[in-house]
């Protein structure tokens, strides 16, 4: 009997069933108002996102949408511990489910994004992080997809065309309400327009693992 052999898999997990995820939501999207509030200079997103340009009035964010990242590192916050401790929880679940239960973590920075209609982040990665995370506290139908970029996609393309590719060039995850997406933080990422009145509300966070190669004369020490 042969086999397929799925190899180099670059792993990502949805998960959609976090306890009282909806409250959770609830509670992050009132407080994300609140951010919008609190930083009216607050970095853009959409064709304003590469150049980290920051808003200079309202009608800025609601041109372009909002994005907290600049501003204020969500993971320091107290009144942000509760979805901060959620997504601790999501990013153990990772590393359980690729083998690496129990590894140290630390939660290094973590912001809010708010898309109004035709709002979207362009291509990117998380530098210097090893995973990251977006949790959706609001996504209505419609919202544009957030897209990964296979790695090896210069390679597929190059040499296998489209026409006689077998080989996924990106795989899309379709967001929704209360929907943790836990990602490695090297892979190209793109968010696709989002197409709704009702504002879409984002959770992100980067994560660094705790990593201590020790030589025999640490040891004996
Ligand atoms: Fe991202």
């Amino acid at each position: 009997m042969g086999q397929i052999i799925q190899m180099f898999s670059h792993p990502v997990i949805t998960l959609d069933d976090y306890p009282d995820s909806h409250a959770l939501a609830d509670r992050f999207y009132d407080q994300a108002m609140g951010l919008m509030q609190e930083f009216p200079d607050a970095g853009l997103i959409s064709d304003a996102w590469h150049s980290g340009r920051r808003a200079q009035s309202q009608e800025d964010i609601s041109r372009h949408g909002f994005t907290s990242f600049h501003s204020v590192n969500l993971a320091k916050r107290d009144d942000f511990d509760f979805i901060n401790k959620a997504a601790l929880a999501v990013f153990a679940q990772y590393l359980r489910v690729v083998g690496k239960a129990g590894t140290g973590m630390t939660l290094d920075s973590a912001w809010s994004s708010v898309y109004g209609r035709g709002h979207y982040v362009p291509q990117h990665t998380h530098p210097l992080s090893h995973l990251s995370l977006v949790y959706y506290a609001s996504a209505s139908e419609g919202t544009g997809q957030l897209v990964f970029e296979n790695p090896a996609r210069a390679h597929f393309q190059h040499f296998y065309p489209p026409e006689i590719s077998w080989m996924p060039y990106r795989y899309t995850v379709q967001p929704k309400k209360g929907l943790f997406v836990v990602f490695p933080s090297y892979l190209v990422h793109n968010t696709e327009p989002h197409d709704s009145d009702e504002l879409r509300v984002i959770y992100s966070a980067n994560l660094q693992l705790a990593f201590n190669r020790q030589t025999d004369a640490d040891k004996a020490r």
